[in-house]
């Protein structure tokens, strides 16, 4: 390439504007298990039910082992099969040619929407990125694997995604190896790499946890305008409490491979319903309130009067929990999961319950919230102007 050449107008692939009232992504019923080597096969997921509009950012939490990667690394056919399998479920997805469930798709169908339509950013960087290739290389792949652009239109979006992550002197880095970036340029370099083809659907698991705590805001504050400029919706996975109530209009708690809780961020913290997440919220240390000591999960958990206080308790609603004996009145469908329900125990806040006679023949809604703190005045966000 010659220094004479005319700087090459960046020309970015747009997906098509997306429909804001409808789910971007609707996951139904979703059981994804592992083999165990002759053993009984490890549940890793066992009827996630969820949905993320555009715009939105989903969190997903729980603790180590609930299922929470492998929720999200099914949507991208990232689960190793075998020794993983999908038993059920649908995630229908609005690709670019209309709704399509991702789980039947074939290999060649999900290459086109993984790091197109949907990407994905992981806890080490390292691990995305390959240290014998420079960064420019790595990027520029990304790109023009997704886009039809020639190499020096690649490298001027790989310039612009660099810029809008914060990298300094982007042209220079591109020459730059990953060892000799720093772990926050590093975590950089990986959300620009996913960032560049503008996915509709960005999952970004654990992707700050590796950081210290200002990189971590300025990361957060970087993927929460490039989705209000972008209309993308993030399915956000992190063990951070102060990381969801920042950063998710709604929140999905996850046990033992279930969703246990899912409301809205302030309905979630201000009334949290089932006794694993009060247990968690309780957990945490509160920056104004002094408490000699903080209560641990287990405390709320093995706490039995906890269970009673659900809308519709008197009727025998029971929040659904591994380690208890199922309640006497249990008439659980036939199948896997059959013993819990995910249900609407009040409007757009639900909660996983055993499946007792109490809500037998109720079909609940499906969890479905299309809320955006953003757009409520009420929370500080901009009024809605119709337009
Ligand atoms: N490749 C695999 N082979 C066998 N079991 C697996 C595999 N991947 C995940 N699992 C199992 O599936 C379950 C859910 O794992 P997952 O990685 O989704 O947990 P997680 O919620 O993301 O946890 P963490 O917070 O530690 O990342 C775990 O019991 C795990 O051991
Ligand atoms: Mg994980």
């Amino acid at each position: 390439m010659t220094t004479s050449t005319p700087p090459q107008p960046v020309s970015r692939k747009t997906h098509r504007r997306l429909d804001e009232s409808s789910p971007l992504i609707r996951v139904d019923d979703l059981a994804v298990s592992f083999d165990n080597r002759g053993g009984p096969r490890i549940q890793a997921v066992d009827g996630v039910r969820m949905a993320i509009y555009p715009r939105q950012t989903l969190a997903v939490v729980g603790e180590s082992g609930c299922g929470k990667s492998v929720s999200a690394m099914s949507m991208l056919h990232l689960v190793p099969r075998p020794p993983g399998r999908f038993d059920r479920g649908k995630i229908t997805f609005q690709t670019d040619d209309g709704p399509r469930d991702l789980l039947t798709m074939n290999e060649r169908e999900i290459r086109r929407v993984r790091g197109n339509e949907i990407a994905m950013i992981f806890q080490e960087p390292m691990s995305s990125l390959n240290p014998v290739y420079t960064i420019g290389d790595q990027i520029l792949e990304a790109i023009l694997l997704h886009q039809k652009v020639s190499r020096s239109e690649a490298q001027a979006i790989a310039i612009q995604a660099m810029k809008e992550v914060g990298i300094p002197q982007p042209e220079q880095r591109l020459k730059a190896y990953p060892h000799q970036f720093s772990g926050g340029m590093r975590q950089r370099v990986m959300i620009s790499m996913a960032l560049a083809c503008q996915p509709k659907l960005l999952l970004a698991d654990e992707p700050t946890t590796a950081l210290d705590v200002t990189i971590q805001a300025q990361i957060l504050e970087l993927l929460r305008s490039l989705q209000a400029e972008r209309q993308m919706a993030i399915m956000l996975i992190t063990h951070a409490l102060g990381v969801v109530a920042e950063n998710a209009d709604v929140v999905a708690v996850m046990y033992a491979g279930r969703i246990v809780e899912y409301a809205t961020v302030f309905e979630l913290f201000d009334n949290p319903m089932h006794p694993y997440t009060r247990g968690l919220l309780r957990s945490i240390p509160a920056t104004r309130t002094k408490v000699n000591r903080l209560v641990t999960i287990r405390e709320v958990v093995d706490d039995e009067s906890q269970f009673r206080k659900l809308p519709g308790a008197e009727a025998g609603v029971r929040p659904w929990w591994p380690w208890h004996k199922p309640p006497a009145d249990l008439t659980p469908h036939a199948g896997p999961a059959g013993d819990y329900y995910l249900q609407e125990v009040k409007k757009n806040h639900w909660v996983g319950v055993w499946r007792t006679k109490a809500v037998e023949g109720h079909e609940s809604r499906a969890p479905d919230l299309d809320y955006r703190i953003a757009d409520d005045p009420t929370k500080g966000g901009p009024p809605v102007t119709p337009s």
